[in-house]
């Protein structure tokens, strides 16, 4: 594996092979692990794997844990090597903003109303900003993205679409905890009875899927009751359904969703979400 910290070295080792870009902030746990292991299966023996890890300031608010979001470089490594990364790039901020930049490309904001966007105002723009960053230094023809930030994919499949970005955006499943909490680097800020509370999430939006009413108020009353019953520590965010494509809330369950959510646990805000299928069939599953 080679490790590079630098735009120059990035762009020189453009290999004409066929890239695979699995792009991270680090703090790699085992969901990362196997986002990384997919990525090696897709770029196959004879293409290249690149593995970014890069804190990006510009997709954090004031107030958020930009300064305090774990950074765990030496850990970093050794996982990428062993899950199979050619290239890991790990940029400093100096290489990737100049002085003073702020994010420049601005998410679709008919997919920001929902979720995380009223919550983190600009959030996606910084989102966008950084990928499209990595896309143009690193020239992926395949990336790979947690369908844990549904809402990010979104943003980013569509600013892939508009800017006409040669690039294969794929999302990959969820990876939980036996208890069946999502796992996140922001889990590690968890107390113990904070961590003991927090699959309640997860049961909560499986409560939505599986609860045959049409009507979303219906099937997010009970979901909100199960969450502040079992996660007292928690305090919701939002509970939201949105169509799976335009992320618009949905009154009725009519078409393919998502039911998500977002949690504050003292200083961690936790998200979650899980597929749900039209009222009346089968579920999608999670
Ligand atoms: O999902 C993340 O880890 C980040 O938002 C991403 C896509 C690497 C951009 O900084």
């Amino acid at each position: 594996m080679i490790i590079i910290d630098n735009t120059e070295g990035i762009r020189r080792h453009s290999s004409g092979k066929p890239r695979v870009l699995v792009p991270t902030m680090g703090a790699l746990h085992p969901g990362h692990d196997r986002l990384i292991r997919k990525g090696r299966s897709l770029a196959g023996k004879e293409g290249q794997l690149v593995v970014s890890v890069f804190v990006n300031p510009t997709q954090f608010g004031d107030g958020e844990d930009f300064e305090s979001y774990p950074r765990t470089p030496g850990e970093d490594q050794s996982l990428c090597s062993t899950a199979g990364t050619d290239i890991l790039f790990q940029p400093t901020v100096e290489q990737l903003y100049s002085e003073g930049e702020e994010a420049g490309i601005k998410a679709d904001t008919r997919l920001t109303g929902t979720l995380c966007g009223p919550d983190r105002p600009g959030h996606f723009d910084g989102v966008c900003t950084v990928v499209e960053k990595l896309f143009s230094l690193i020239e992926p023809d395949i990336a790979l993205f947690g369908k844990k930030d549904y809402q990010q994919l979104a943003v980013i499949r569509q600013m892939t679409r508009d800017l006409k970005l040669p690039v294969r955006v794929i999302g990959a499943e969820t990876i939980r905890e036996e208890d069946g909490l999502a796992m996140s680097s922001r889990n590690r800020y968890l107390s113990a009875q904070q961590r003991a509370q927090a699959p309640a999430l997860f049961k909560a939006l499986k409560s939505i899927s599986e609860n045959n009413t049409p009507e979303s108020a219906a099937r997010i009353k009970t979901a909100r009751n199960m969450i502040t019953s079992e996660a007292p520590l928690g305090k919701i965010s939002y509970l939201q359904i949105v169509d799976r494509q335009t992320m618009q809330e949905l009154s009725t369950v009519d078409r393919p969703a998502i039911a998500a959510t977002a949690v504050h646990f003292g200083n961690a805000r936790l998200i979650d979400n899980i597929e749900i299928a039209p009222a009346n069939q089968p579920n999608a599953g999670g």
